[in-house]
């Protein structure tokens, strides 16, 4: 059986990666592929809870346990879902993965690192790291005015949605630093673009897979 291909999508709130996502989902299906789509966090049973607990805004998790709270969600999400996907020859294309947690709980919150958290963040994948990553470039300004339409349209902000600009403005500092230190497996798409020619990037990218 053919091994299928992991892919993710990254990127700030609002630039645009729910909406791509079910696009190359379909696009994807019409090329004939067996699809996965799928999502962090909480797209697993015991991931539903964890969701909650981190993003209802019920609790405030210390850094460090808001962390192990997402790593222990991608562990449960890897090992029930992903492989068994993978193994059976499926794409699976996932909604943020280890770079948001890289970019949210390390980068945004500021947390110190010598190198134990990037180990703990690379365990935590159990074997399982993405074969392309599409990550979703919009300012932060551009995704805020997104939000703001969004939330008007029902969409309710999460806890992490909530934070200020300063937050936001690391986050994505952090996508950029990973983009260059990766360069050939997250592809930088220019997400300012209208939905279908940032739709035509991705098809470009994935289509060379
Ligand atoms: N290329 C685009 N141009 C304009 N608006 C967009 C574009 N892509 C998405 N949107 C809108 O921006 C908002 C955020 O998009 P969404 O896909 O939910 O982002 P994310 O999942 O990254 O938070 C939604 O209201 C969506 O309809
Ligand atoms: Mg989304």
């Amino acid at each position: 059986m053919n091994q299928g291909k992991f892919i993710t999508f990254e990127g700030g709130d609002g630039s645009g990666k729910t909406t791509q996502l079910s696009r190359t989902i379909d696009w994807l299906k019409s090329q004939g592929k067996h699809v996965l789509q799928t999502f962090e966090p909480g797209d697993s049973a015991l991931g539903k809870e964890i969701r909650r607990l981190l993003l209802s805004g019920e609790h405030t998790p210390v850094p460090a346990a808001e962390l192990l709270l997402f790593l222990a969600d991608r562990a449960q999400h890897v090992e029930t879902v992903i492989k068994p996907a993978l193994a059976a020859g499926k794409w699976v294309v996932c909604d943020r993965y280890t770079d948001s947690t890289l970019a949210y709980q390390l980068a945004g919150r500021a947390l110190k690192d010598n190198g134990q958290l990037r180990d703990m963040l690379a365990w935590a994948e159990c074997g399982v790291s993405p074969d392309k990553t599409i990550w979703l470039d919009l300012s932060v300004e551009d995704a805020a005015a997104r939000m703001a339409s969004r939330e008007a349209g029902g969409e309710a902000a999460n806890r992490l949605d909530n934070e200020k600009v300063s937050f936001h403005k690391a986050v994505y500092a952090a996508f950029d630093n990973i983009q260059r230190e990766n360069p050939t497996r997250v592809q930088r798409i220019n997400a300012g673009q209208s939905i279908e020619d940032v739709q035509a990037d991705i098809q470009t990218v994935l289509g060379q897979l």
